[in-house]
């Protein structure tokens, strides 16, 4: 199968085609993802939560996401990439931007970067399509943002608030960004910016009118992600409780000898053993 391309992306949205996208943070999830025949998968900075045990995204670093994305690359030859523009890679300048993504492209084996944030972003977003870096926008609830934001909550419900979103995923889309995140936002706002635009909006919490959707590996896998729930997750499997009762198995086995067997050890001949120990 051939990796997804950003003009393959908006002919989907042409043609009603849903884009499927997934969380990935390293080879075995890629691999499996890719096998799924997911449309995209994104190294989230998300992984700061889920991986790495941080409360927030604001600690990820850039050779965090450069080191993840690059796993997630090995397992996934055949699937379009994206990777997050850690926190504050690219509110300093259009210089440090470029060469930030230029990493996540070059050392990650990313094929597009996204970025959080709208019109205050734009000419940073500009300047890395200018230079082949494909970027995907993300609005709404900006997890980045979460201090300023005052919480994980869904956005655009007042008008000014409505107003700025459509304001801003208008901006991202004159500055050349292929797709736009929308994250916790009211349905009938996320399905109206997304009739208005030609490029693709990928919802998570966003309701049923948007050209994709993406959600967290961990989340709809059940895989010790934090655990509270989320409305906006639906979760397919309940790998949390199949690892944990596995481990607790292997241990009781290790335990009561009951783990290994003979199948499971090497033999050798009795007389060299004798020779050395008598
Ligand atoms: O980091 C992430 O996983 C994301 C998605 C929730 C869109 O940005
Ligand atoms: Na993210």
């Amino acid at each position: 199968k051939q990796a997804l391309t950003i003009t393959k992306l908006r002919k989907m949205k042409q043609n009603g085609e849903p884009i499927s996208m997934l969380t990935a943070y390293d080879y075995p999830a890629a691999k499996l993802a890719e096998e799924a025949e997911i449309d995209i998968i994104l190294v989230g900075d998300s992984l700061g939560n889920v991986v790495l045990g941080y409360d927030t995204t604001i600690p990820v670093t850039l050779d965090d996401m450069v080191y993840h994305s690059r796993t997630v690359a090995r397992g996934a030859r055949h699937t379009f990439i994206v990777a997050d523009m850690p926190f504050m890679t690219y509110h300093t300048g259009k210089e440090t931007t470029l060469r930030n993504a230029a990493r996540l492209m070059q050392e990650g084996h990313a094929h597009a970067v996204k970025m959080e944030g709208g019109a205050e972003i734009a000419e940073e977003v500009a300047a890395l399509v200018r230079a082949g870096i494909p970027v995907m926008g993300h609005l709404g609830l900006t997890p980045q943002s979460v201090h300023q934001l005052g919480g994980y909550k869904v956005q655009g419900k007042l008008e000014k608030e409505a107003q700025r979103l459509v304001e801003d995923a208008k901006a991202l889309e004159a500055a050349g960004a292929f797709a736009i995140v929308l994250e916790l936002v009211t349905e009938p706002l996320a399905e109206a910016i997304t009739s208005s635009l030609s490029i693709p909006i990928i919802g998570i919490g966003a309701g049923r009118g948007c050209d994709g959707q993406v959600l967290v590996y961990h989340d709809i896998l059940q895989y010790a992600s934090p655990y509270h729930e989320k409305r906006f997750v639906k979760t397919y499997a309940d790998i949390g409780t199949t690892i944990r009762s596995a481990i607790s198995a292997y241990v009781s086995d290790v335990k009561t000898r009951e783990f290994p067997q003979q199948a499971h050890a090497f033999p050798m001949e009795q007389e060299v053993l004798l020779r050395l120990y008598g």
